[in-house]
């Protein structure tokens, strides 16, 4: 049984209760930790979990209570200081993306991971759904001929994102806190990494976020194969899903998943009209507890889980260069954000 400490209770880390406590013969809660007051109270009427095993820091809860992980779900200029103290402490860290805000912090993160027994996994909950494991497949079996490029759009009107404004305050946060999910996917997709991207981003100023809310990007992958990307997380108009509009185009067809369903199309002379209906497409939300399942399988298996940290510096390396790409105007390699 995994005794979890999970820091960070309110916004996003409240869907992680249900979560965690859905798999009673894995995994239990040592205890709960947040700053507010509230988001604990909340969470620990929901979870069960008692007063005396609730706390307001890592800290405390290591000097009262035994545990095996910890999953942390709070902002990410404060994951440092969750992640690493809990490394040191031998524990198995899950941690929610990115790994952090800044190269400074993700480097110092994942050489904690390197020291430490415990494992350190992201949750980057895309990547963990059947469509994906089948669009994979599809491009690597050469199903429709040759790949050669994919676009992501992805457009949303996320104009009050989050209650506590952190995403209004930061740099970058289209690329930081949303495009982390899309390179992500897109490696997964191509089975590919990045080698460069360039690019820009802006912002607007009645988007009321003090960073750059939109972005237009062209990486290279492996293989020569480009990836174009467009963001735009306060759309005013119909948005796309959360994973975006995705399509890759084959020299004989193309595959195109249009949240909720994965469809293939093969060329004809004529225009083309529908397509095959490959598989349905699973609500994004369904990905946490696909992630959460590997990273007990990982542990139990004594095997690093797909999302290592190891894996995950070339999701981080594509939004450290596109941050470089849109901030200088220039090309940049990923390479140099690699091998921390
Ligand atoms: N996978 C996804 O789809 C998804 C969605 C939303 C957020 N996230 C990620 O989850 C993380 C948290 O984002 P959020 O939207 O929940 O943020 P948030 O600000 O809404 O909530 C963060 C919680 O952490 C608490 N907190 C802040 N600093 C703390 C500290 N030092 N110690 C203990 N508790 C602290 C806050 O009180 C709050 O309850 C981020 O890494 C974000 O990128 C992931």
């Amino acid at each position: 049984m995994l005794r979890i400490l999970q820091v960070g209770v309110g916004g996003y880390g409240s869907t992680w209760l249900d979560t965690v406590t859905a798999r009673p013969g894995q995994a239990t809660y040592a205890g709960l930790i947040d700053v507010d007051d509230r988001a604990l109270t909340a969470a620990a009427t929901q979870t069960g979990v008692p007063a005396e095993r609730c706390f307001h820091s890592l800290a405390e809860a290591l000097g009262h209570v035994e545990a095996d992980a910890v999953l942390c779900v709070v902002p990410p200029a404060v994951h440092e200081s969750v992640i690493v103290p809990a490394l040191e402490a031998g524990m198995h860290v899950l941690t929610e993306k990115p790994i952090a805000h800044s190269l400074e912090a993700t480097r110092r993160i994942v050489e904690a991971g390197r020291a430490s027994p415990g494992l350190l996994m992201i949750s980057q909950k895309g990547r963990y759904h059947p469509w994906v494991r089948r669009f994979r497949e599809l491009i690597a079996a050469n199903e429709l001929g040759r790949l050669n490029h994919v676009t992501l759009h992805y457009r949303y009107g996320l104009f009050q994102w989050g209650a506590s404004g952190f995403r209004h305050r930061m740099d970058d946060p289209l690329l930081v806190e949303m495009s982390i999910h899309h390179f992500d996917l897109l490696r997964a997709l191509l089975g590919r990494n990045a080698l460069s991207v360039a690019g820009r981003s802006w912002n607007w100023d009645w988007s009321g976020f003090a960073g750059d809310v939109a972005a237009s990007l062209v990486f290279a992958m492996e293989d020569e194969v480009p990836a174009v990307y467009e963001g735009n997380c306060v759309s005013a108009g119909e948005p796309t899903s959360w994973y975006g509009d995705i399509r890759a185009e084959c020299e004989r067809g193309t595959l195109t998943m249009r949240y909720p369903r994965l469809i293939m199309q093969r060329r004809r002379d004529e225009p083309m009209q529908g397509g095959e209906h490959v598989m349905d497409v699973t609500e994004p939300q369904v990905g946490q507890a696909a992630a959460f399942a590997e990273f007990l399988a990982a542990i139990a298996e004594r095997r690093a889980p797909e999302t290592a940290a190891a894996d995950n510096q070339h999701s981080m390396a594509m939004l450290f260069a596109a941050v470089e790409a849109c901030h200088t105007g220039a090309s940049c390699s990923t390479e140099r954000y690699l091998g921390v």
